[in-house]
């Protein structure tokens, strides 16, 4: 199964993403968790990449591609993948595109979340994300068990710098200018199918559920 997750910035593409990559046995490959990983570890290309990121702009195309790039090259992917907030520019894409093109590996389907934009604030808003594992909760609708530490490994929550309100209206702009031309993109190619993404974590995952079976053996 070889998907990509195609969606504004806080519509579920990563929670949804982690239940389908365990369900179906595939890679989740997330750039917005590689690129967070490289400034964590403060590598020449997290410290290019942060000042990006914090203000809720677009990394370069030439860092992205490059990571997408190492990752589907490495064994891990031959099973499948779900790609989750990659590509985001048309030219992400048809670098994409070329790549699995000589990989004869071509993309079975490309899932559009939809949500609305008031719904989409309520969860960008809330979020807490677990800076060691990445793993994600929302103080109202996904809480931990504590309230403010990662029920997975116990690190303190935080907020990421870019769920602030300015970062936020920037990434929606941003998401509307350089990303949503990829919905007609993949519409032409005939690989979309659009998601009502608007209900319980439980209720889209049963919705995706029925979209994807078809693309694994499972
Ligand atoms: P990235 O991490 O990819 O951010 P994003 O696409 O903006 O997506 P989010 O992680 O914000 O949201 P999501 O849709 O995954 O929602 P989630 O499941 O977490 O990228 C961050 C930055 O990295 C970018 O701004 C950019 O700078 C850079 N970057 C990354 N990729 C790039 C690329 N390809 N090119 C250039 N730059 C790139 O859910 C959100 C919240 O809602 C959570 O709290 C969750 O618990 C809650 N929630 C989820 N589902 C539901 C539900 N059904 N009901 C209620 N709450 C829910």
């Amino acid at each position: 199964m070889r998907v990509v997750f195609l969606g504004a910035p806080g519509v579920g593409k990563g929670t949804q993403a982690d239940r389908i990559a365990a369900q179906f046995k595939v890679l989740k490959i997330s750039t917005g968790d590689l690129l967070r990983e490289a400034v964590r570890n403060q590598t020449a290309l997290g410290i290019e990449a942060k000042n990006f990121m914090d203000q809720g702009k677009l990394v370069p195309d030439s860092v992205v591609i490059g990571l997408v790039r190492n990752k589907l090259a490495d064994p891990s992917s031959a099973k499948g993948f779900v790609l989750d907030g990659f590509p985001r520019t048309v030219l992400q894409a048809e670098e994409l595109g070329k790549a699995l093109k000589a990989a004869q590996a071509p993309l079975d389907r490309v899932v559009n979340f939809e949500v609305s934009r008031e719904d989409i604030i309520k969860r960008l808003s809330g979020r807490r994300s677990c800076p060691k594992c990445q793993a994600t909760f929302h103080v109202e609708f996904a809480p931990s068990k504590t309230g403010h530490t990662c029920d997975r490994c116990g690190e303190v929550l935080v907020q990421r710098n870019d769920d602030k309100p300015e970062a936020i209206e920037t990434r929606l702009k941003v998401y509307e200018e350089q990303t949503a031309p990829l919905i007609k993109y993949y519409g032409n190619q005939r690989l979309l199918s659009q998601l009502n993404a608007s209900g319980s974590v439980d209720t889209v995952f049963e919705a995706l559920f029925g979209v994807l079976a078809p693309y694994t053996k499972i």
